[in-house]
């Protein structure tokens, strides 16, 4: 069963992509399974950087097929400009495949998204405004589209007349903005309907081939789970589930053929977007740790909120995804500091927590418990094996695997896929 399930640990932009990269290269088959283009995965590869919205990363490896499964939205706009990117630079997508039952972002999604944000006020949610929630809202309320429909010209036309009707009448008369044209969205929708035909199947009998044949299947998570629509700190959260779950309703594939999962946890905690984040650090302190760790947004260069490491949502995120193993990223980030603090629960109104509460109002009010650990104060950029880390480095990760409850096996001590420590090979 050598099917691996990745997933972001904490709230998104873990560094899954450079593990990905870094796994796919002895993967048949890497599929998306949730989200859009709302995720960036930033992959240096043979010394060039690359920066991945929608594609899978296992798009650099020939052998490698790229699937974008059935649980994603995708903006078909976006989608050929990457494309277009790769084949720019030399790079072949003839192993890239999309599902036809994967649902398009429409050119009135991000115009919702924004509106909505702005009609918000105060109460934003800090979205990517690139259109999820209102796709993944559509796809609910069964008037989205799926990739498909592009090769359906006259079904296009038909339920696009519909769905228009209510789009319009709610741009016209609750936001007083323009309205969208049917003509246009048909004749560019079908134009690059033409160009994307090529790639678009249904994926369901390549997969369950796939788990026949017994070939390695990577599940590639976008986000993370602290950003679940059901589990993360709703409504701060996007509109996917980016949790092992999530990924298997995203591709297909059923419970019993997951061998192993795999989380991603950055050495310190990192958010983009409004919402509760008990450890984040001041702005002094924050500016600091932002810079170390370059902490700006692959998809919109928002500067990321930034704090300690926070072992109670890995806990949590551990035990909702059974995650069996860890790829700990940007440990290298933390090598100037005297101490560390590592959060390992909190107390609200004197109660101990050991899990973030639901309830985001108490998460918010919460008191961080601080463990500190010694720094180690030294360069660890050209680290190779487990043995190379300061003895204070290999205690700051041991602690975090304890907190987490699984081993760190992967341990990514700078961006090159060089900088990189296996302790052990998860997959
Ligand atoms: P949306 O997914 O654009 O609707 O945004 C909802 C929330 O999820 C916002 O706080 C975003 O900043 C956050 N978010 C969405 N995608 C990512 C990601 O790939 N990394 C980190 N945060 C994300």
């Amino acid at each position: 069963m050598p099917v691996a399930i990745l997933v972001g640990g904490q709230w998104g932009d873990e560094g899954k992509g450079k593990v990905i990269d870094i796994l796919a290269g002895s993967t048949d088959m890497v599929i998306r399974s949730q989200g859009g283009n709302n995720a960036g995965h930033t992959v240096v590869h043979d010394g060039v950087t690359h920066k991945f919205h929608l594609i899978p990363s296992g798009i650099l490896f020939p052998n490698c097929l790229c699937v974008i499964g059935n649980g994603t939205v995708l903006d078909p706009r976006v989608l050929l400009q990457e494309i277009d990117a790769l084949h720019d630079q030399g790079i072949d997508t003839n192993h890239l495949v999309i599902s036809d039952r994967a649902h398009m972002i429409m050119p009135y999604h991000p115009v919702f998204d924004r509106l909505e944000e702005e009609a918000r006020g105060d109460d934003r949610l800090g979205t990517t405004f690139r259109g999820i929630g209102p796709a993944y809202s559509d796809k609910i309320r069964r008037i989205g589209f799926r990739i498909g429909d592009l090769t359906k010209p006259r079904f296009m036309e038909k339920k696009l007349n519909f769905v228009l009707r209510l789009k319009n009448e709610i741009l016209r008369d609750l936001y007083h903005t323009d309205e969208f044209n049917e003509k246009e969205i048909l004749d560019e929708y079908t134009a690059i309907g033409e160009r994307l035909a090529s790639y678009i199947q249904d994926i369901f009998p390549m997969v369950q081939d796939a788990l026949q044949e017994d070939q390695n299947i990577l599940l590639e998570g976008a986000q993370g789970a602290l950003l679940d629509l059901d589990f993360g700190t709703y409504p701060y959260v996007t509109s996917s589930s980016p949790t092992a779950g999530g990924a298997l309703t995203g591709s297909g594939i059923p419970p019993r053929e997951v061998d192993t999962t795999i989380g991603v946890f950055k050495a310190y905690t990192s958010r983009v977007g409004y919402g509760p984040m008990p450890t984040e650090l001041d702005e002094v302190e924050g500016d600091v740790l932002r810079e170390l760790g370059a902490e700006f947004g692959t998809t919109t260069g928002r500067a990321r909120r930034v704090g300690w490491f926070d072992g109670a949502v890995a806990r949590y995120s551990a035990m909702l995804n059974g995650v069996d193993s860890v790829a700990l990223t940007k440990l290298d980030v933390l090598s100037q500091y005297e101490t560390l603090q590592v959060c390992t629960g909190y107390f609200h109104k004197g109660e101990y927590h050991r899990f973030p509460m639901s309830n985001i109002s108490h998460l918010k009010h919460s008191e961080p418990v601080y463990e500190e650990l010694p720094g180690w104060q030294t360069s660890i950029a050209d680290a190779k094996t487990w043995e190379d880390l300061p003895e204070n480095c290999q205690r700051y990760v041991e602690r975090l695997g304890e907190l987490i409850g699984a081993p760190c096996d992967i341990i990514s001590v700078g961006p090159s896929r060089e900088q990189t420590i296996f302790r052990h090979r998860p997959y």
